[in-house]
């Protein structure tokens, strides 16, 4: 009976994402966790062995600059190795199959866009972005950096270009989202806890809006309630069922 429940239910989220006019997906950390990214706070997740007020606020950077670099330059050395997975890889291909769809992320390890998704905003930033804590210079870099990366403009410190704890989002992508989530009528939600704002209160907004919520995760989360499907699995399985043949 589950089977025949879940397999109904697997063919009517297909027919949504296919049949989707304004598509908006948003992901996070669990989209990346088969790809060897560790999450933040399932088991084994950053979290669980960091405090994220020690590594991912300013005032840790402003405190101890060389220490959060360090972290940073693990996550980067250690996402630098990662492949996109077949999570990543369905996202591509519905994005190819509904061009306007939208992806929001909350993952800032660029597998995303490495994956040939183009439509993509990064809520939380970029671990591939470096930004001076002093003049508006910023760039895209993959290189190993040194333990105090300096600004080639003004020689100040870099700092990574994601956003901490305590920050503003970058400038236009929350209120680009919030349109386009608010004109959606289909908003898939896959690999994330929601609990960290504003990305929790998306799919509230999608919903108030009128669009079908969707649901992917390895377990139920604080929006599970709410959703009007809700499919728990390991993203790497369950979004390639989705988009399979659509
Ligand atoms: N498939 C699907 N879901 C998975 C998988 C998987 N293979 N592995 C883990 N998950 C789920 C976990 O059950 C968890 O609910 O992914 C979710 C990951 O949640 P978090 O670790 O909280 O990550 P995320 O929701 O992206 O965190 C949001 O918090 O610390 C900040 O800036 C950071 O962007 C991050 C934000």
């Amino acid at each position: 009976m589950i089977a025949e429940n879940l397999i109904a239910k697997m063919q009517t989220v297909k027919a949504l994402l296919s049949g989707a006019r304004s598509l908006v997906v948003l992901t996070g950390a669990g989209v990346s966790a088969e790809s060897g990214v560790p999450t933040f706070r399932g088991t084994d997740g950053l979290w669980e062995e960091y405090r994220p007020e020690d590594l991912a606020r300013p005032e840790a950077f402003s405190r101890d600059p060389e220490l959060i670099w360090r972290f940073y330059n693990w996550r980067r050395e250690l996402v630098g190795r990662c492949e996109p997975n077949p999570a990543h890889l369905a996202l591509a291909a519905l994005e190819r199959q509904a061009p306007e769809m939208l992806l929001v992320t909350q993952n800032v390890d660029g597998l995303h866009q490495r994956a040939g998704n183009r439509n993509v905003l990064e809520l939380h930033g970029s671990l591939w972005r470096l930004q001076c804590t002093v003049c508006t210079y910023e760039e895209e870099n993959r290189t190993d950096l040194p333990p105090l990366p300096a600004c080639p403009r003004c020689n100040n410190l870099l700092r990574p270009g994601v956003v901490w704890f305590g920050e503003q989002l970058p400038a236009g992508v929350l209120s680009t989202v919030l349109d386009t989530v608010a004109k959606a009528d289909v908003m898939l939600v896959a690999g994330t806890s929601s609990v960290v704002q504003p990305a929790a209160s998306l799919a509230h907004v999608a919903k108030r809006s009128g669009a079908v919520t969707i649901e992917v995760n390895l377990e139920p989360t604080h929006n599970t309630g709410f959703m009007d499907f809700a499919l728990h699995g390991r993203a790497g399985e369950i979004l390639p069922q989705l988009v399979e043949g659509i």
